[in-house]
């Protein structure tokens, strides 16, 4: 299991870009502020936050909540731009998702960083944590390393047919695209997955 603050004490952070993810930029483009259902947006897993900061510039209330105490800490020292918060706690527990709601979450390489067998968990807390109607949208890194590249994860990849699996009991997805914008290296490897919550009764439908 990885040791997410030791990782951020050491410096061992090849995540770490310093500034937002450009598919979150271009997905800023693409659809309107509106689509995010008025906030507060959730980001787990945000790490130093430039995602957060990133809702919070464009005017919506966002939340990063990380495992990483230091990641919190440092996070919390970048100045404030918005309407920004930072939380240290564990998005797979409903110790930290009790009785909290977002209008959308936002995933960019938390997903990946988690052990392939918390992704159903996962999934609950996603559809837990959001309104009826709410927006989970994504970044998804499908092919984090080369074909017969065998790293130990993470990051560990997935795939779309994956993605649309784990969340169908909930959400219905409403778009999906390769994204032209990316950091480098990871230009073609991601995915942009866009799911909207149904509606109870429709849920009840489906299972
Ligand atoms: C690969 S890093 C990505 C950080 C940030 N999204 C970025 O791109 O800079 C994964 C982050 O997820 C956090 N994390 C892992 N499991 C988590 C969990 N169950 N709940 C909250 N955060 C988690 C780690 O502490 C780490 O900061």
């Amino acid at each position: 299991m990885t040791d997410w603050d030791e990782r951020y004490r050491a410096g061992d952070t090849p995540w770490e870009k310093g500034q937002a993810a450009p598919p979150l930029l271009e997905l800023f483009d693409r659809i309107d502020l509106e689509t995010w259902g008025g906030g507060p947006v959730l980001v787990p897993g945000c790490g130093l936050g430039h995602d957060v900061r990133a809702f919070a510039e464009a005017g919506l209330a966002a939340v990063g909540l990380d495992l990483s105490e230091i990641a919190i800490e440092r996070a919390r020292a970048f100045p404030v731009v918005g309407d920004e918060s930072f939380e240290t706690g564990n998005f797979l527990s409903s110790e930290w998702s009790v009785g909290r709601r977002f209008s959308a979450i936002w995933e960019h390489t938390c997903f990946c960083a988690i052990d392939p067998l918390d992704r159903k968990a996962y999934a609950e807390s996603v559809a837990s944590l959001l309104d009826e109607g709410g927006l989970l949208a994504g970044i998804f890194f499908l092919t984090p390393f080369d074909p017969g590249e065998k790293l130990p994860g993470p990051p560990f990849a997935t795939s779309i047919e994956e993605l649309g699996n784990l969340f169908s009991p909930w959400f219905e997805r409403i778009d999906g695209w390769v994204p032209q914008r990316a950091y480098p290296g990871r230009e073609g490897r991601e995915w942009i997955g866009l799911f909207r919550k149904l509606s109870s009764g429709s849920v009840a439908e489906e299972t």
